[in-house]
């Protein structure tokens, strides 16, 4: 899979790139790249962004620019690429990120992501350019790029070979094999702590009387909306 972030701040991704689990997807042959509008901008100075119509505070990235910019990494016109591949953009009102979504991002062979600066984007950026806008909860942050990396993370470890066990992203939390709910709660050694003791089922060796026993704690986590779950 190829994932493409354009971003003011490529360097952030360099961190990114370098931790295990996004280093052992790459070398598996998917792909993350990081690009800079600024490299494509057609105003003078490196200028990206401007002041809002209207007034207010902070700056927005140029529709002008994002459009050159795509245009140069893509060698397409934006308004046709994004027939061609899922381009995202960023942006704290758009639909939420949930596990389904995920799903449906890592079963695309290309993504784009789109980051905003301070206030965001030019509107038309998101109207013309952009297949969806995402959000990752309802709060602002001050651009795009956490949660861009937000998405990748997500939509990274969804693919084979990036996690250590093939089998640690089935059975996890709102998967299907748990019915979209929750995980069930995990422990490890010691198996008592300072009086804390784990749930003797799963000491039991008991297999069958486990699943029951997860199954059941990950409905009720998912009844309740358990922190930590
Ligand atoms: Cl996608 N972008 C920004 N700037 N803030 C956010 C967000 C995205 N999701 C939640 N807050």
């Amino acid at each position: 899979m190829q994932l493409d972030v354009v971003t003011l701040f490529p360097d952030w991704f360099d961190w990114f790139r370098a931790q295990r689990h996004v280093s052992n997807a790459l070398a598996q042959g998917h792909e993350l790249r990081a690009l800079n509008p600024r490299d494509h901008t057609p105003l003078s100075g490196g200028q990206v962004d401007d002041t809002p119509f209207g007034g207010g505070a902070g700056m927005v990235l140029r529709v002008d620019v994002m459009d050159a910019a795509l245009k140069g990494f893509y060698d397409v016109d934006p308004v046709q690429l994004r027939s061609e591949r899922r381009v995202l953009a960023l942006t704290p009102g758009g639909r939420m990120l949930d596990e389904k979504f995920v799903d449906e991002l890592a079963a695309e062979p290309a993504i784009t992501l789109l980051c905003g600066r301070y206030e965001g984007f030019d509107e038309r950026i998101v109207q013309h350019f952009a297949s969806d806008a995402v959000s990752i909860g309802r709060y602002v942050l001050s651009g795009g790029e956490l949660a861009a990396m937000v998405v990748c993370d997500a939509v990274l470890r969804k693919l084979p070979g990036a996690l250590g066990h093939a089998d640690s992203a089935v059975e996890e939390s709102f998967s299907k094999a748990l019915d979209g709910q929750p995980e069930y709660p995990h422990y490890t050694r010691p198996a008592e702590y300072r009086g804390w003791r784990v749930p003797d089922v799963l000491l039991s060796g008991h297999h069958e009387e486990i699943r029951t026993w997860r199954r059941l704690r990950s409905h009720e986590r998912g009844a309740e909306g358990t922190p930590g779950a």
